[in-house]
């Protein structure tokens, strides 16, 4: 799944499509959102003078990060559409602080419905689940289709910003994970509080790097006492990513250089908004010949096929959200190693692990019983064939009648959470296979 590669894209995006100028996005919760409304909104700095008759003027908007804090994902993306939401802070066994919604139709009874959690990729956050109209979008289709639907936010995005101890802002320490820790801690966290809420077994289903979390947890088996294997029903992984080393030219020119880029400052955050970062994006658009910064978006994510030109504009909005420099390197050791396990720590994988090398996330050991759901595209360039039918092998105990898996001949990164098609094409045999787990 390339997170890297995808969080480049956004950048270049950003930078070279918007041209944004520094300082645009500020503060802590502020990111997008602020700039969104700021576009939205027209001009709001270019408002009328006041004169005597503006007295009864409306008031004015809220600040953006008024609305952003006091609603998130539900205020933003989820209750104007006419659905149920609420928002609720987990906290990890290693102190991060993270949101998570909860989304409902109107209709029927919370209580005999079967929970559905979505984990979404690298660079975006919760808001990936809703961003076509609610005929199209997985978040408000498996609520019409009567599931009680919880949605992830991993560490370090927007609004997964708190720690116990540490202030995202002000202290590298805080930086100082990869998927590792998602995988180790955010799950479990994630799901043993959806468990608790709802007593009922989980349908677990994740995008991009929401699949590398899952691939990483489930490898584990049951060994560990945080296991979230019986907490599950069934798991649908879009754009499966476990293998990275075929992701396209650019990713692999991004992932040889990220850590001469990044080499002394691994605990920080990777903002796609800073300069710096900007400044290596565009450093890698240079050196290959051919390649269109302003096509990036389709040069990391491969082609897609069917989105909607408005609604990328909603996810351009939303999107890149931070992750830690530390889990582009982890990334970019993903591709450059052609295999996949824990952070490699180099000479300090003795001290960290006890041995030379960083463990293996050993996939054939994923339980049995476990029934999973994947689908894959022909156009993605994160989650290439190549790097899938790796994964597949590695999967190949698997029992028939409990794993499923689609080939999509012309859909790329993307178009697993935003084709317009998608409800059809993927969603739909998605849902009839979680149906008919028992
Ligand atoms: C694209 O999105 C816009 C705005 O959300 C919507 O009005 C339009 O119907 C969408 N087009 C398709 C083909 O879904």
């Amino acid at each position: 799944m390339g997170l890297i590669q995808y969080c480049f894209s956004f950048l270049v995006v950003f930078h070279v499509v918007f041209n944004e100028p520094r300082g645009a996005y500020g503060t802590r919760f502020g990111g997008s959102i602020s700039r969104g409304s700021g576009l939205l909104a027209g001009a709001p700095a270019s408002a009328p003078a006041m004169t005597p008759s503006t007295a009864t003027a409306p008031a004015p908007a809220p600040a953006p990060e008024t609305q952003l804090t006091a609603g998130g994902v539900c205020a933003t993306m989820v209750t104007r559409a006419g659905y149920k939401c609420q928002e609720f802070k987990v906290k990890t066994k290693d102190g991060y602080i993270l949101a998570l919604q909860r989304v409902n139709s109107a209709k029927g009874n919370v209580k005999t419905k079967q929970p559905a959690f979505l984990q979404h990729g690298l660079f975006m956050d919760g808001t990936s689940w809703f961003l076509d109209s609610p005929k199209q979008s997985l978040g408000f289709i498996l609520a019409d289709s009567g599931y009680d639907v919880w949605v992830g936010n991993t560490r370090g995005t927007r609004n997964s910003r708190g720690h116990d101890k540490f202030d995202a802002n002000t202290n590298p320490l805080y930086w100082d994970f990869s998927w590792d820790e998602m995988a180790q801690y955010d799950l479990p966290a994630y799901i043993n509080y959806v468990s608790r809420q709802t007593k009922k077994k989980i349908n677990y289903i994740g995008h991009s790097q929401g699949t590398i979390m899952a691939l990483a947890s489930f490898s584990q088996g049951r060994k560990n006492k945080d296991q979230i294997i019986d907490k599950l029903k069934a798991a649908a992984l879009l754009s499966p990513v476990a293998y990275l080393d075929h992701v396209g030219r650019v990713g692999i020119s991004m992932a040889n250089s990220f850590g001469g880029a990044w080499g002394g400052e691994i605990m920080a955050e990777f903002n796609l908004k800073e300069d710096h970062v900007a400044d290596y994006i565009g450093g890698v658009c240079k050196s290959i010949p051919g390649l269109n910064c302003y096509d990036t978006v389709t040069a990391f994510t491969g082609p897609n096929c069917c989105l909607n030109a408005s609604n990328f504009d909603k996810f351009i909005r939303n999107s890149p959200q931070s992750t830690s420099v530390k889990n582009g390197m982890h990334l970019s050791q993903t591709v450059t190693q052609g295999t996949f396990t824990k952070y490699n720590y180099g000479i300090g994988n003795f001290v960290k692990y006890g041995m030379l090398t960083p463990p293996v996330y050993p996939l054939t050991n994923i339980p049995k019983d476990l029934p999973i759901f994947m689908s894959y595209g022909d156009n993605d360039n994160l989650a290439d064939p190549v790097d899938v039918q790796h994964l597949l092998r590695d999967m190949k105990q698997h029992p028939k009648n409990k794993l499923e898996v689609q080939r999509i001949k012309n859909y790329g990164h993307l178009d697993f959470i935003m084709a317009t098609n998608a409800n059809r094409i993927v969603f739909k045999p998605m849902i009839a296979f979680l149906k008919r787990q028992k």
